[in-house]
């Protein structure tokens, strides 16, 4: 019977809607690593099966439930935002499916389910680093933007943190909704505030937009330095960008111009099979990939606490750099890099020029 020769991963991601394009640069990442690796892992033929929940977690939920009861899924993954993880975390400890989050950044987001483990990245590992760098640069009175949601509050919380701890000021907290946010009144409190730097997180796909508008109300040109987490310099954007993203001062896990032979040959396969550039989006799709194969192959195609058990502790290197899905938390411990935007043979990439080695997830610590 074929089907015993089959396992199938469940991948639920927003393919429409205001995040589709986290959903498209995770199937595509997930396409490509299927070309490159062929579809066997332990000794099972690997079939995914994509679902689109548009972005809203009723859909999630109801997807995985779906997923798991009919089509008997040997893992979960994708999970574009923070509530859709929430949403689908039940369901897994009541099935014991794992789930590999690819996107969704929220620190709590381990914490909900046993069978939880992460490819993407937390905000904490993120924004301590920026609040590390940003007072050892001249940046001292900060005003601080981030959307509403989890991984606003972690990257408002860590950020403000760190900067206080290092002598610096947050002169104000400021907040935009996730549902189309409107930036024109934060950017009037911004200017008005006059601090050295704005810091700002927005989830991937919002990135673009706000440039437009800090552009346009003359930030840059009033002196405010435009800083943040890697989200805001999204690799999927940034090209479209233009002038007024060069110099921006981001930190994050992965950039596409990471100048390893791994990312190299990454980034040129991606843009040969889909003809645009990978985000950090589509790195945490792809090491989700070899995370579940290097998973499937230890426990010879077995699911549940055998696939689990074999997702934690794993070291691999990763377009990004070494990753290791820590044993005891089920987190991702990465480098986090600091980059500055310049334009190279007429493209804007995010350029790194510092980096913090193994960084734990700086939520898990308190
Ligand atoms: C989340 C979503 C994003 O698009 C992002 O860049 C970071 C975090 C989230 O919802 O967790």
């Amino acid at each position: 019977q074929a089907q015993a020769d089959t396992v199938k991963i469940g991948v639920i991601l927003p393919m429409t809607g205001q995040s589709a394009s986290t959903g498209k640069q995770i199937a595509a990442a997930i396409a490509l690593f299927q070309a490159q690796n062929g579809k066997k892992a332990g000794g099972k033929t690997v079939e995914v099966l994509i679902k689109d929940d548009a972005g809203v977690a009723d859909n999630t939920r109801r997807l995985a439930q779906e997923l798991v009861v009919n089509d008997k899924v040997v893992a979960l993954a994708g999970f574009g935002l923070t509530p859709l993880a929430l949403a689908t975390a039940p369901i897994a400890t009541q099935s014991k499916t794992p789930m590999v989050v690819m996107a969704a950044a929220t620190s709590a987001i381990t914490e909900a389910s046993p069978y939880i483990t992460r490819t993407s990245f937390t905000l904490p590992q993120a924004a301590v680093a920026m609040g590390d760098w940003a007072p050892k640069n001249g940046i001292k009175k900060v005003v601080t933007l981030v959307t509403d949601y989890g991984p606003g509050n972690d990257a408002e919380r860590y950020f403000a943190d760190r900067i206080l701890l290092n002598s610096g000021q947050v002169l104000e907290k400021l907040r935009t909704p996730l549902r189309s946010p409107d930036f024109a009144p934060v950017l009037q409190k911004v200017r008005d505030a006059k601090p050295d730097a704005l810091f700002v997180f927005l989830p991937s796909g919002q990135g673009a937009q706000f440039m437009k508008q800090f552009g346009e109300r003359g930030l840059d040109k009033a002196g405010i330095k435009l800083i943040g987490t890697g989200d805001i310099t999204d690799d999927d954007q940034l090209n479209d960008m233009g002038d007024v993203a060069l110099g921006v001062v981001t930190t994050q896990h992965y950039s596409a111009a990471h100048p390893s032979a791994m990312n190299k040959k990454f980034v040129a396969d991606f843009q040969a099979m889909h003809k645009f550039r990978p985000n950090f989006m589509a790195v945490g799709g792809w090491d989700g990939m070899r995370l579940l194969y290097n998973g499937l192959n230890a426990s010879k195609g077995a699911g549940n606490d055998a696939l689990m058990a074999a997702l934690k502790g794993q070291v691999f290197e990763s377009p990004r750099g070494q990753i290791l899905i820590d044993a005891q938390t089920r987190e991702i411990v990465q480098d986090i890099y600091t980059r500055r935007v310049e334009k190279k043979d007429g493209q804007l990439w995010n350029i790194e020029f510092d980096v913090q080695k193994s960084v734990k997830d700086p939520g898990k610590q308190k």
